[in-house]
Order: C-alpha cells, then sequence, then structure tokens
C-alpha cells in the first residue's frame, strides 16, 4: 500500500475532526495552520521526495547569487560557524542546499577569504521548518558516517524568534517565505464582506481581498526580518529566495497565466467537487490558499522599515527554470502525464492542509480532478516551465 506520509503523521491525525466539518486556519479558529502544514514525506508519488526536483532546479538557477552572498560573510573571530535553513522541509533538496553552503564556506576559508574573520574549523547546521514537518526522515538522510557539519533540528515558525541572540552566521529561505502565517481574519469569515466565496485564492479574484492578503504578508515580511535582526550575528549573511512578482503586478495578479501551480485549474477542481456534491459550496468557500507572493518593493519595504540590514542584492526573476526543457516538452506532449504531475507535485506541499480542511477520502478526489483540470487546460492555456522568484541577499550591520 502506498505511504502518502500522512497516517505517519501525528499531527495530522490529531486536527483531523471526526466529522470533517469545515476547518479554518487563523487565530480565531480551531486549527492552526502550523499545526497541519508538512509537506508530504516517504516515498509516494505524491511525496515531496518525488515531487521537489522543480524547487531543487530554482536553487540551482539562483546558487550563483547565494555564493556572491556568502563571499561577503564576515567569518567569526571563534566557534563554531552557524547556519540555518528556515522552511527547510525534508528531503534530498533540504542536504544538498546545506553541502553546497558549507562546502562554499570551507573553500573561501581555506583560500583565505574569511573577510577578518577568525579560523574556523567547524560548522553547525541548524535545520527548521514546523512542527509538523518529518524531521525524523530529514535525520535520517543526514546520518551519513563522515558528515562534513553538526546538525540540529529546530521546529518552529519562521514568523518567531528561533535562535539565540546574534548567533547565526549564515541564514537561507528558499522556497517558503510565500506561505503566510495565516489567511486574512476577514477571508473566512462568512459575514465579512471579504469573505471569498466561490473562490479559495486571490488570483484574478477581488482586488479586496488581494489586498487583505496584501497587508497579511505586509505584517509575515516585517515580522519575519525583525526575528533575523536579532538572531543574525554582525555580517552575517541572509538569503532569500521566495515565488515572487514583479512589481509592476497588482496583488490580484499572483501568478503569470501558465507558469503558475495553483491558477485556474486549481480553482476548477473545487468547484468539480462541490458540483458532483463531495463537498458543499460552504465548505470550498472557507479553504483559502495561505500564499502571497511578494514583490522586491514589498519585500525591501520590511527590511527598510527594519534598518539593520544592508541589501546586498534585492530582484525579480520573471523565468527561472523549474525544469529541464526536454522533461517538460514531453509532459506537454500527453496531458494526461501532465495533469498527473501537476496535481502529485500541489499534493506534495499542499495536500496536507487541504486533508485539515475536507479529509482524506475527498483530497485524493480533490487531487484526481485537479489532475483532469490540468490536462483539460493544457489545450487553451499553454503551461510554462518558468516560474517568477523574488530572490535577495541581506548583510547584518
Ligand atoms: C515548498 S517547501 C520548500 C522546502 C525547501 N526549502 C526546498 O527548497 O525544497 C516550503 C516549506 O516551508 C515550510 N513553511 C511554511 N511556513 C512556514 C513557517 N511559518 N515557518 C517555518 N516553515 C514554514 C513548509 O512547512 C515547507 O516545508
Amino acid at each position: 500500500m502506498e505511504n502518502d506520509g500522512m497516517e505517519n503523521n501525528p499531527s495530522s491525525r490529531n486536527v483531523l475532526r471526526k466529522d470533517n466539518s469545515s476547518l479554518d486556519y487563523g487565530k480565531d479558529s480551531g486549527i492552526n495552520l502550523h499545526g497541519v502544514l508538512h509537506v508530504y514525506s516517504g516515498n509516494s508519488v505524491a511525496s515531496y521526495a518525488e515531487n521537489s526536483e522543480r524547487q531543487r532546479h530554482v536553487f540551482h538557477a539562483l546558487q550563483s547569487l547565494f555564493q556572491a552572498a556568502i563571499e561577503k560573510l564576515r567569518f567569526p573571530q571563534e566557534g563554531p560557524l552557524r547556519i540555518a535553513d528556515l522552511g527547510c522541509a525534508t528531503g534530498i533538496n533540504t542536504v544538498s542546499d546545506v553541502d553546497f553552503v558549507v562546502k562554499t564556506l570551507r573553500n573561501l576559508w581555506r583560500d583565505g577569504h574569511s573577510n577578518g574573520g577568525g579560523s574556523v574549523a567547524e560548522f553547525q547546521a541548524y535545520f527548521s521548518d514546523l512542527p509538523s514537518n518529518d524531521f525524523n526522515g530529514l535525520f535520517n538522510l543526514l546520518d551519513r558516517p563522515a558528515s562534513p557539519y553538526f546538525v540540529a533540528g529546530v521546529p518552529g515558525s519562521f514568523y518567531n524568534v528561533l535562535f539565540p541572540t546574534s548567533s547565526i552566521h549564515v541564514c537561507f529561505s528558499v522556497m517558503a517565505l510565500h506561505w503566510l502565517s495565516q489567511v486574512p481574519q476577514a477571508i473566512v469569515q462568512k459575514t465579512s464582506p471579504l469573505y471569498n466565496k466561490g473562490r479559495v485564492w486571490i488570483n484574478r479574484g477581488s482586488q479586496d481581498i488581494a489586498e487583505a492578503y496584501s497587508k497579511q504578508s505586509e505584517s509575515d515580511l516585517n515580522a519575519f526580518i525583525n526575528c533575523r535582526a536579532q538572531e543574525m550575528a554582525p555580517g552575517g549573511v541572509i538569503f532569500l529566495c521566495m515565488m515572487g512578482r514583479p512589481d509592476s503586478w497588482l496583488p490580484t495578479e499572483q501568478v503569470s497565466v501558465g507558469g503558475e501551480f495553483c491558477g485556474q485549474d486549481f480553482e476548477d477542481a473545487w468547484d468539480e467537487l462541490v458540483t458532483q456534491g463531495i463537498i458543499s459550496s460552504d465548505l470550498r468557500d472557507s479553504f483559502n490558499l495561505p500564499w502571497y507572493f511578494p514583490t522586491a518593493k514589498e519585500l525591501r519595504r520590511a527590511v527598510e522599515n527594519c534598518g539593520v540590514f544592508e541589501i546586498e542584492s534585492m530582484q525579480v526573476f520573471e523565468q527561472v527554470p523549474s525544469m529541464p526543457e526536454e522533461e517538460f516538452e514531453e509532459y506537454i506532449r500527453d496531458p494526461k502525464m501532465f495533469g498527473l504531475m501537476k496535481s502529485n507535485l500541489v499534493k506534495s506541499f499542499v495536500g496536507s492542509l487541504i486533508e485539515a480542511h475536507i479529509g482524506k477520502k475527498c483530497t485524493d478526489q480533490f487531487f484526481q480532478a485537479f489532475a483532469e483540470k490540468a490536462a483539460a487546460l493544457l489545450h487553451c492555456s499553454p503551461p510554462s516551465r518558468l516560474v517568477t522568484c523574488t530572490v535577495s541577499s541581506l548583510i547584518r550591520k
């Protein structure tokens, strides 16, 4: 039998209500987003391990920027050099990203480029994600005979302080910071004028609702930057890469046609469940994706508000390849295969949330419908393997 990573996760079991009733994701509701969210562990077709190649590809495409940022690091005078990966998930990406950082640091130190720092011989890596992340799965991958660094898991939200004051030298977060701390409260309250009726996200939706998301993102980005301001050592470096959008795009334009994970096909799949009587329209309406893809301007504002970081670089890249071209061409020649690939990909990182909202059986039906909708839409709206990312390197003054 396939293990989709859900039944082994105690936090997921705890939040599923027996009656499968609607669960909101906000401070006033019965469920805390951070107690539920996790990528699917294990090796099933919808596991993150089987579906994180796209994120890996994005990291590789932007790796030289990260390397340039690391070269600016002022090495500590003594003690271990501490590295933190925020929103690390579980799987091979997590390990290879930190391997890359440690290798880059070792080379710099060996070549005498420690920017006035001391001689650092030891590296301590902190892998941090929400408590519902499969840390045991990650630790199994890290159990190597001659690990090039010490490791520790740090459960908690990156919207809180996670480390002692001035203790971190290199901090990074890849494809995670577009996850909000919560869906804005007004969106999920049925009596609110901002109730997101008939939709599950803000892309090409109402301007007012998108504005509420934008405010939530502003408050979250401020919290994130302020927490890092406390934790980073002077001369320390932060590298951030998240789903983003160009400055000229409105909050209602989260993704370009084609280059999207959860576009019209995602909305259509929810409608299909309602039409077939599998879920009520109220249950659909009370689900909302906790995502906002910030512009460079929006991120810059949070950094400048905080005032303790030098902005080394801050850019939006509109055409980051998330898959090799030949592989992508192969997928789009076969709509059924394309639909399945897209459905498994999205399920690997959003499935846990949907499961907490509508239960496992309906979630499987949802992703079947999503695969069909994605396949059907292939002809009318050509997909793209290119994604838009907001990327920044910061140095702690
Ligand atoms: C798509 S995965 C990216 C994982 C990995 N960095 C990579 O590049 O493959 C996003 C991760 O962000 C985590 N995440 C979302 N919100 C978070 C928060 N507030 N604090 C910590 N982690 C969070 C999720 O649990 C998930 O593991």
